[in-house]
């Protein structure tokens, strides 16, 4: 639905992405948002669009899992899914954006990025903190931790087009408010976060 809407609100800009961003924890915004746009590219309409899902530095089982059959919870009650993962077994460190601290990922994103439709990147939460606070501070809008990371990469596509003289259209999901993670943002603003 959510990539529905997004068609929507760029025919109504009169634009279409070059990129589009989103966090990933299990994947369901992601996915929500990427898959009617990668039916277009997939049909070939827009064969150079690019997908980016973002993860946690320390959970990042896109980034830096293994292709895999594995159960989808730490309990073992799942059937065997094939998805990119860190091991169900595995615990990350504590991080604010806990949507995003999940050993696995879905097996639709795990089979695009194996393939090589979708690119993955992942941040420490010092960088995805700071993104939030730059974003918060331009935009009047505060983002939870997980949503912050696609902030971070979306800054990131901006800042390389900008340095290769591109205009590129770039679109990230606003996946939540962080009006209920604001400890977090007092803990970054008073330097207590690694
Ligand atoms: C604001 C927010 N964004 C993203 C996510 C990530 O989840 P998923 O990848 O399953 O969409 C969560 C999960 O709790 C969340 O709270």
């Amino acid at each position: 639905m959510i990539g529905l809407e997004v068609k929507k609100q760029m025919e109504k800009a009169g634009e279409y992405p070059d990129v589009l961003i989103g966090c990933c924890g299990g994947g369901s915004n992601f996915a929500g948002f990427a898959f009617p746009f990668l039916a277009d590219k997939l049909a070939g309409k827009k064969k150079n669009l690019e997908f980016i899902g973002v993860e946690p530095e320390n959970c990042a089982s896109l980034c830096r899992g293994k292709y895999a059959y594995d159960f989808g919870d730490s309990g073992k009650q799942t059937p065997l899914l094939k998805m990119k993962t860190l091991g169900c077994d595995f615990v990350p460190p504590p991080i604010h954006a806990g949507g995003l601290r999940y050993h696995g990922i879905a097996p639709s994103l795990a089979f695009l990025h194996h393939g090589g439709l979708m690119k993955a990147k992942s941040y420490s939460q010092l960088e995805v903190f700071k993104a939030a606070i730059d974003f918060s501070r331009t935009e009047g809008i505060i983002p939870a931790p997980e949503t912050a990371h696609a902030v971070k990469a979306a800054i990131d596509e901006a800042l390389k087009a900008k340095k290769e003289g591109r205009k590129k259209v770039i679109v990230f999901n606003f996946s939540g408010h962080g009006l209920l993670d604001l400890k977090g943002y007092d803990d970054y603003l008073y330097q207590r976060l690694k």
